[in-house]
């Protein structure tokens, strides 16, 4: 088997049955590839589609997006999650107008020093809106060169890591790269999944190792999904009429930079936060629910409080009294936005 036919089995499948039509790859730019790609790490196609949209809708070129404020962005972010990666965008925007001049730059070198870009995102990117010759090696690719060359060490293993990317280097073909790239990433989510592998309509059955052993399971990472652990957080929901308030989150962790209710492990210091501020201590509860992440379940209470004028609560200079009829552009993460929504109705 030479690595002339194995591109050339994808370069085949990709011509008949790989995704052409997705929003980003229509009117390809180095802007639309950077965005898409950034929104797909760690998000399927489906959930980004809407956001792709209405994020080049409102920033259809660097000039515009470089322009705009970090809440802006993570306005347009809010619900699809990892919202580091907006915080990035938003600093690559900045370097993009100051270092070159509101264009991105061609050059892997300098594709990669842009925060959030790493070898396989810059490698894409290239790849994918200019043809460039870079292999990628996403999660979808490590498990199909896996699985095809029967290589089972483990996947945390750094000698394998090598291994793969040499293995990668020497396939992608130097002509058709850009549909090279995109036929392996089609064929590690739509073909070669983590779990019941489509195999005999795969292109690549032919050699295949994990088929013929029909072993392909030896290769899923059986993360136990560990989300076993519970933390607790109490919300405290200030609200006026159809304005709550709302303060951003500088603690720094996963929803750094998002606006949030006031919120507390505790229920009494909660309660003792809303002593300290005079806020009255008469309230109702929403009804708790559970939001889940890769690695813990957040148990969400939370107390209303109606006050009859906007209170000033002094907050750093960084809260806001939310308007739910008229929402200024911020962040909101997956919870409030549900919050909020049903206090809508
Ligand atoms: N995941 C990451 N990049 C992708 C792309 N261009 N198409 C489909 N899935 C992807
Ligand atoms: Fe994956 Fe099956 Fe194709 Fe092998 S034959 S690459 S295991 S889908």
């Amino acid at each position: 088997m030479t690595k002339y036919v194995f591109s050339q089995l994808i370069l085949n499948w990709y011509h008949i049955n790989g995704r052409k039509n997705l929003p980003w790859q229509k009117n390809k730019t180095l802007y639309t590839v950077w965005i898409s790609e950034v929104m797909l790490q760690q998000t399927t196609v489906n959930a980004v589609i809407p956001y792709f949209k209405k994020f080049m809708s409102r920033f259809p070129n660097i000039k515009n997006l470089s322009k705009s404020s970090l809440d802006d962005i993570l306005y347009l972010w809010s619900g699809l999650g990892y919202y580091a990666r907006a915080i990035n965008i938003y600093k690559s925007a900045k370097i993009i107008k100051n270092k070159y001049n509101n264009k991105f730059p061609e050059q892997f070198s300098e594709v990669i020093k842009l925060p959030g870009i790493g070898k396989t995102t810059a490698g894409a990117i290239l790849s994918l809106s200019l043809n460039f010759f870079f292999p990628i090696l996403d999660g979808n690719i490590k498990r199909i060169i896996r699985r095809y060359y029967g290589i089972e060490t483990l996947l945390s293993n750094a000698e394998t890591e090598k291994k793969l990317w040499k293995i990668i280097q020497s396939i992608t073909p130097i002509h058709h790269t850009n549909k090279f790239n995109q036929g392996m990433m089609d064929i590690g989510s739509l073909l070669c999944k983590p779990i019941s592998p489509k195999c005999d309509i795969c292109p690549l059955n032919r050699f295949c190792i994990a088929f013929k052993k029909k072993n392909w399971r030896q290769y899923t990472i059986h993360k136990k999904k560990n989300n076993n652990n519970k933390k607790k957080s109490w919300f405290v929901i200030i609200k006026n009429d159809h304005y709550i308030w709302l303060e951003r989150n500088i603690k720094n962790n996963i929803w750094k930079n998002l606006f949030c209710f006031p919120n507390f492990e505790k229920k009494n210091k909660a309660i003792q936060w809303l002593k300290e501020n005079n806020i009255k201590q008469t309230h109702k509860r929403i009804e708790s629910f559970f939001h889940e992440f890769s690695h813990f379940k957040l148990h969400i209470q939370g107390l209303i409080i109606e006050l009859s004028f906007k209170k000033n609560i002094f907050y750093n200079n960084q809260g806001i009294w939310y308007n739910i009829k008229k929402p200024q552009h911020i962040g909101l993460s997956h919870p409030i936005q549900k919050i909020i929504n049903n206090m809508k109705i």
